[in-house]
């Protein structure tokens, strides 16, 4: 007997029409496993259904659809390792575990870390020496050759880039690591694939069945009137969203590169495409994907096609999906966007907490360098007070940098409201990252300058925005310990925040931009790559000598990391807020937990600096416990903060 009283009338009978099939499909499975099945298919069908509906609903198909997704996922969880179904148990009872304050993410192209999948096995000292419970492996699945967009233009979903090993390597890795209480990430990129995927390479020689994958059009005419509206991605080397192919006499959405063709998720077949694949990239045991470029999944005449309603319904459709065939899976949105839009992503209203359950938070990242470079606080403590609250079953996704850019994601009505200009502000961060301001401590370079908008986004890596690597040129003691300061200043942000914070490799050792890239011209055109250079296992070794940069900085970096997990009060069930520090130089939140509240206090400034008392005994703190260097600090009326110290207090 289905326990389907939560359905609304339209879902309880498409639910009944699929039982008979699924009874069949289901066969030879043992009578738990059924169950199971049925069981976790009745608690989210009324998500799936609401996701798919809106969609594809009208269509003829609507229950042919249907049929050959519960197909899909019940042939899929038939297939699924016995391993990997205790695995699905223990999620169900631990749904909050990528939540943890225990969670520590750690990302990089995994042939810069280790050369191929294999030789991650190596490393693994390292990794867990750090604390990583969840790594992201980038560029993993097969990408077209040559010029790929940094493994985001796929050309084979279901295998691995060649030079990184196997399929197999991968499952045996994830095996491996999962032993580790270890979890694997990888892109699974949403909203285009290469031109060299099968389905682009068919549709290319006319079969009508794969240009329905993709967004084609005869002439200019709709391209000319989408352009009307929408931005550039890639102004500087990939101008425009459409490309030209004589061979089919039509011209394809391209949002990114020209070889990276946007998919037409109005069709049906898609949807089932992409489930498919994703079912068995977890078969293999992959647990969180990185769901890539979501906001452009949807296009809208009219609008910059990004953020559209129907993207939620489809991401809540497709983790409805993943809880009911590979419930241990989780869902990352990568949606560089504004803060409104942003939210919408774990779900508002009837989609609350339904949609992912991770998301980039890239207002924190962005607020983090804003600060550092005015030393002033102010916008960083209004965009983030201004913030829409999240459910209570999701995760952020703190970090500092990425293998991105960094774009300036300031609104002028946010810069309005502390009284600054959005266009100088903005470009006063882009001057000030790229060197260019007169006391700058940073060294990036200017990403895709776009002079219609005066954006000018920002390549570089940490330790390179920093200050580090101008320290070192300078050979300037005191700015070198400024640059290491400012470094552990954002650790203890993205760590102290709640969240997941995902660290980037080489960080954590300092290291300085990577300017080889220029050498290469599959690579050259994309400073991009100034970050994301090659591991140095040298300079890791590094860690443990004494007074070495690399040793200060990684030391500082596992202090954090250490504190962070005997801090419960960091679990991401509950949210921090933003609390107003009276100082200008210092940001401050508290995180409201059962255990009692932890007000976070971060100086962002060279100077000593002063924070009032009444904000720990508000929060009914009398005797300050800083769970950063494990003591009690002395306040009297004020407290006082050395240049770019955190505190985390309890
Ligand atoms: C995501 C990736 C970025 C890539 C883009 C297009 O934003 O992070 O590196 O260029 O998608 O695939």
């Amino acid at each position: 007997m289905q326990n389907v009283h939560h359905l609304t009338p339209e879902a309880r009978r498409a639910f009944s029409a699929l039982l008979p099939l699924l009874s069949r499909e289901l066969k030879g499975l043992s009578r738990r496993d059924q169950q199971l099945f049925l069981l976790r298919l009745e608690r989210y069908f009324q998500d799936l259904f609401d996701g798919v509906q809106p969609i594809y609903g009208r269509r003829e198909e609507f229950g042919e659809f249907m049929e050959r997704l519960a197909c899909l996922m019940a042939q899929h969880y038939r297939a699924r390792p016995e391993e990997l179904k205790i695995l699905d148990v223990e999620r169900d009872l631990t749904p909050d575990w990528f939540q943890r304050e225990t969670m520590l993410g750690y990302v990089f192209y995994v042939e810069r870390f280790a050369g191929t999948l294999q030789g991650i096995e190596q490393h693994l000292p390292y990794l867990q020496e750090l604390g990583a419970t969840y790594l992201h492996l980038m560029s993993c699945l097969r990408p077209r050759e040559g010029e790929n967009d940094g493994g985001f233009a796929i050309a084979d979903y279901r295998n691995v880039e060649a030079k990184l090993g196997s399929i197999d390597d991968l499952e045996n890795l994830c095996r491996t690591l999962r032993k580790r209480g270890i979890s694997v990430c990888i892109d699974l990129v949403l909203n285009h694939c290469a031109k060299e995927h099968e389905w682009a390479v068919r549709a290319r020689q006319g079969e009508a069945r794969y240009q329905d994958y993709f967004y084609m059009f005869p002439d200019r005419t709709l391209p000319d009137e989408y352009e009307k509206s929408l931005p550039e991605i890639f102004p500087d080397f990939a101008p425009g969203n459409f490309s030209y192919y004589p061979e089919i006499d039509k011209w394809v959405w391209t949002t990114f590169n020209e070889y990276q063709w946007d998919l037409n998720w109005t069709n049906p077949e898609v949807f089932l495409e992409i489930a498919d694949i994703m079912f068995y990239l977890a078969n293999r045991g992959v647990e969180v994907f990185r769901l890539d470029a979501v906001a452009f999944m949807w296009k809208r005449l009219g609008t910059n096609c990004q953020n559209q309603p129907e993207v939620y319904d489809l991401l809540q459709a497709l983790r409805s999906c993943a809880k009911i065939a590979t419930p241990a899976v989780v869902h990352k949105a990568e949606a560089i966007v504004s803060p409104d839009d942003l939210i919408k992503y774990f779900g508002v209203g009837k989609r609350f907490g339904k949609v992912s359950q991770i998301a980039y938070h890239n207002s924190l990242m962005v607020q983090y360098w804003s600060s550092l470079a005015s030393r002033d606080t102010r916008l960083m403590t209004h965009v983030l007070s201004e913030f829409p609250h999240t459910p209570p079953n999701i995760a952020w996704g703190t970090y500092l940098r990425c293998h991105d850019d960094i774009g300036w994601a300031v609104t002028d009505d946010d810069a309005g409201a502390v009284k600054l200009s959005g266009l100088a502000h903005r470009s006063f961060l882009s001057n000030f990252y790229a060197g260019q301001f007169p006391e700058s401590f940073a060294r990036g370079e200017v990403f895709q300058h776009n002079p219609q908008t005066g954006d000018r986004r920002i390549s570089g890596t940490l330790a390179s925005l920093a200050g580090l690597e101008q320290a070192l040129a300078d050979r300037d003691e005191r700015q070198l310990a400024l640059a290491i300061e400012r470094t552990l200043l954002g650790y203890a942000l993205i760590c102290g925040f709640g969240g997941l914070p995902l660290l980037y490799m080489g960080d954590e050792i300092g290291l300085l931009n990577d300017y080889s890239y220029r050498k290469n011209p599959d690579l050259a055109g994309d400073n991009r790559w100034l970050h994301r250079p090659f591991m140095d296992w040298d300079k890791a070794a590094l860690r443990q000598a004494p007074n070495t940069v690399e040793q200060r900085l990684y030391q500082g970096v596992i202090k954090i990391i250490r504190a962070r997990q005997r801090t419960p009060h960091l679990n991401s069930t509950y949210e921090a807020t933003i609390v107003e520090a009276g100082n200008p130089a210092l940001f401050a939140y508290v995180r409201h937990h059962p255990l009692g509240s932890l007000v976070g206090v971060y100086n962002f400034s060279e100077r000593f600096q002063q924070i009032s008392a009444t904000l720990l005994s508000r929060q009914r703190i009398k005797q300050p416990y800083d769970q950063l260097e494990q003591r009690f600090v002395e306040v009297g009326d004020t407290l006082t903060l050395a240049p770019y110290q955190r505190l985390w207090l309890i």
